[in-house]
């Protein structure tokens, strides 16, 4: 049941997310037509600023970070009317009562997104609670980091839980707003022939891979204290082995979802820290050529040394029925050789081979979901090779191909932030992550994390533009199995 807010307040509405992806896609919203009718935007963030000196800003966003045929002048004109400023500072409770009187009136509905540090929330919640800008309705969207450990993150979401109940609150991970990401659910339960397989019967491993050629972007700041497994592995990542791993919803809604992805989170088996050397590798890059462009070490560009890792590769398992035995390679860095996210779903291989000897090796079927940069899903099969075989008959491995971009050419993809914050408008909270998710989520990292502390784990050095330490390769070599790369 969706139920549209009047109005939306965001927090941070000067930052960088919010010029890169927020006022981008609130827009394309608003260009399709799909934000309520009477929605008003309240911008806030610190600094003196009027209306107009604000709506200023963002058509200055939307002119650098919206894709050339998205520009409207028209529309854009439009969506500024909609826009407003109200400064605040988060940390000063005086600011609260200019921005409720901004605010005005919220029984029609109020939504309000914190993209601000999670230092924040506290005053936030606090504040807005005690201006009578916390009430039934009004809905609380959070951005991450959700704290840095099981116990930081229990303390962000008891502060938000004592203003704003669970069904009010909307936590934030983009990665489900990926429209790939979602095809994962339509693959998996939109069709009959995958589920007889999916299991640790036809399954023999599954690897995902999220690789980005960025590096650390000017975030020294957040990213000093966070490292690859907080900042991708704690969310992003293990949202897609929920989604690969979970078991089939009898319904598509919030609740149904959650609960089966939350069951996943909380049979991750934990890893002790005498298997943390085993199972995880981590890495941090130094000088390389990424694409062709020679790039800094990470220490170079932080000025001083940094045991923060920038990758981590790990070993995973699931304790139940479904996954008992099949390991789960997660591995994801910066500075790495391509951009690429994908899952690899490796088959066992066929029980016996009559090719055996003639026919070459059989390499086990593979499920590629390439998510991004391109959209496809590969089935890796063998096929006969053309010729008459008077030597034997002779197989090779070879695609068969779902290109989405291609098969879906005439539909726009639109920003994860698009689908996500009009969820939050309308309130439907399929996409946002609930806080047993979250906390499960954190308890298997923390486990990581203490393993590393007590082998005093050091990241080893890779270049910039590979695939990351030797280490991630071993991981997966020492069970007979290789990294799916192209
Ligand atoms: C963010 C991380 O959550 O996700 C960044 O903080 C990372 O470090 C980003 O670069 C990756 O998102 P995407 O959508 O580009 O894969």
């Amino acid at each position: 049941q969706r139920n549209p807010v009047g109005k939306l307040l965001l927090f941070g509405a000067t930052g960088d997310l919010a010029q890169r992806m927020l006022w981008p896609s609130l827009y394309g919203l608003h260009a399709d037509g799909l934000l309520p009718e009477a929605l008003t935007i309240v911008g806030s963030a610190r600094g003196e600023q009027n209306d107009d000196a604000f709506r200023a800003f963002v058509q200055k966003a939307l002119g650098q970070f919206l894709a050339a045929d998205r520009k409207d002048d028209d529309k854009i004109a439009s969506f500024l009317e909609r826009l407003f400023f109200q400064p605040a500072d988060l940390s000063d409770p005086a600011s609260f009562a200019g921005l409720a009187e901004k605010i005005g009136d919220v029984s029609g509905g109020l939504a309000i997104y914190l993209s601000t540090a999670p230092s924040l929330f506290e005053p936030a919640v606090k504040g807005l609670e005690s201006v009578g800008l916390a009430g039934e309705t009004v809905r609380i969207g959070l951005e991450k980091p959700l704290g840095y450990d099981l116990a930081s993150s229990r303390e962000i979401n008891d502060t938000v839980a004592s203003a704003f109940p669970e069904e009010r609150t909307f936590r934030i991970d983009h990665y489900l707003g990926k429209e790939t990401v979602q095809n994962i659910l339509a693959l998996r339960f939109g069709n009959s022939f995958f589920e007889p397989v999916w299991n640790a019967q036809g399954i023999d491993n599954v690897q995902i891979t999220i690789a980005e050629t960025v590096g650390l972007e000017d975030r020294a700041g957040y990213y000093e204290g966070a490292g690859a497994l907080r900042d991708m592995v704690a969310n992003h990542m293990l949202q897609l082995v929920a989604l690969i791993a979970m078991e089939p919803p009898a319904l598509y809604d919030g609740a149904a979802i959650r609960d089966e992805k939350a069951k996943v989170f909380r049979s991750l088996r934990k890893i002790a820290p005498e298997d943390v050397p085993i199972c995880t590798v981590t890495g941090q890059y130094e000088e390389g050529a990424v694409g062709g462009k020679v790039v800094k070490g990470y220490d170079d560009e932080l000025g001083y040394d940094s045991n923060v890792e920038t990758f981590v590769a790990i070993k995973a398992h699931i304790d139940n029925w479904r996954w008992q035995g099949v390991p789960f390679y997660l591995r994801t860095g910066k500075r790495m050789a391509k951009r690429r996210s994908e899952i690899a779903i490796q088959f066992k291989p066929v029980p016996h081979s009559m090719f055996s000897g003639r026919g070459g090796i059989l390499q086990p079927n593979t499920l590629v979901i390439r998510l991004q940069p391109e959209e496809y899903v590969q089935l890796l099969v063998m096929a006969k090779e053309p010729g008459l075989d008077r030597e034997g008959i002779r197989l090779r491995e070879v695609p068969l191909n779902l290109s989405m971009d291609a098969e879906f050419a005439g539909s726009r993809r639109r920003i994860a932030y698009e689908r996500l914050l009009l969820d939050l408008i309308e309130g439907d909270q399929t996409l946002f992550v609930r806080r047993d998710e979250v906390e499960a989520q954190w308890t298997w990292i923390d486990a990581i994390r203490a393993g590393w502390d007590a082998n005093q784990t050091k990241p080893k050095h890779y270049a910039a533009g590979t695939w990351g330490p030797a280490g991630a390769i071993a991981l997966t070599e020492r069970d007979g199995v290789t990294w799916q790369d192209d």
